[in-house]
């Protein structure tokens, strides 16, 4: 079925009231667009879990740093129009920022302490209030729902997680695998800006974590040895420069004194202008 795009907070509201009302339920994947099969996939596991299925396509500017590049941000309505119809979307809300903070700027935040403050949260110090505080608005204008979020995004996602249950928001968050590129690159939007030989030398960033994680599955308990050596895979690489790397427990995000049976391995490199976020998580049986 073709999707119908929307733009305005009201008739959306009013076309969901309508669905849920005829007993009908709704699966959300919120996006910034530039779609990919990353995207794809949280589409796919909402069309196969809900009846009816919306993603919303917004560049946030809240989430954007000064220096960051909010102006530059890749945008394709048309190809993500028809990425959205292949992955069975009903309904595409493309709200403009007018409609979405008519206002200016916003006097009310969402901001989720100690989560929020270590590694992505301190190179970008003001990005996750304004994810938070743009997902809340989102999942208001949504309604009870199933939302999908992807674990590439894997601190933002326990920061989902938290405050939709610190705010007894009407929303079952679902939390969906990274999909990657044949040589483990992340898919992500931001891919693009990468001159052909930083996209070979991006491989690196997976390629650490898969080796930190084996030497996590072979004994390593100490996440100071585990972070090292992934500083020094990623040292090796000459178009690539770690921002962090980090063996943290998979709830609190913080780094234990020795890793027990879980972890998640989280990193952050710049390789040529993009920064690239990966992670990886770990189970030593
Ligand atoms: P965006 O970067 O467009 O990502 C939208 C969703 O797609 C997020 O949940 C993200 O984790 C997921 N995603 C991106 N790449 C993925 C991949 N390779 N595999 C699986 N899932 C992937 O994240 C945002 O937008 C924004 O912060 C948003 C939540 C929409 C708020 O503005």
């Amino acid at each position: 079925m073709k999707v119908q795009t929307i733009s305005a907070i009201d008739a959306l509201r009013q076309t969901l009231d309508q669905h849920r009302a005829a007993g009908r339920s709704i699966g959300f994947v919120p996006t910034m667009g530039f779609l990919h099969a990353g995207h794809g996939s949280l589409m796919d596991a909402a069309a196969a879990s809900n009846d009816i299925t919306v993603a919303s396509i917004f560049v946030n500017p809240l989430q954007f740093g000064a220096n960051e590049d909010l102006s530059s941000y890749p945008r394709d309505l048309e190809n993500d129009t028809a990425l959205a119809e292949a992955c069975d979307v009903d309904l595409l809300f493309v709200p403009t920022v007018e409609e979405m903070y008519p206002f200016g700027p916003v006097l009310t935040s969402v901001s989720v302490d100690a989560l929020a403050h270590r590694w992505e949260g301190s190179t970008r110090p003001t990005h996750f209030a304004g994810m938070a505080t743009v997902v809340t608005k989102l999942l208001s204008i949504i309604g009870p729902c199933a939302a999908y979020f992807g674990e590439k995004d894997y601190q933002q996602l326990a920061i989902i997680r938290r405050f939709v249950a610190d705010l007894s928001l009407p929303v079952d968050v679902v939390g969906c695998p990274i999909i990657r590129a044949d040589d483990g690159l992340a898919l992500s939007s931001r891919n693009t800006y990468l001159e052909p030989d930083q996209r070979v030398a991006a491989a690196v960033v997976n390629r650490s974590l898969r080796s930190a994680a084996s030497l996590i599955e072979g004994g390593e308990t100490d996440p100071e040895v585990v972070m090292a050596h992934i500083a020094t895979i990623i040292d090796e690489e000459p178009l690539a420069e770690l921002d962090y790397a980090a063996a943290v427990d998979p709830d609190t995000l913080e780094v234990p004194e020795q890793i027990g049976d879980h972890c998640r391995l989280l990193i952050a490199a710049k390789v040529g202008k993009p920064r690239l976020i990966d992670n990886l998580g770990v189970t030593r049986v």
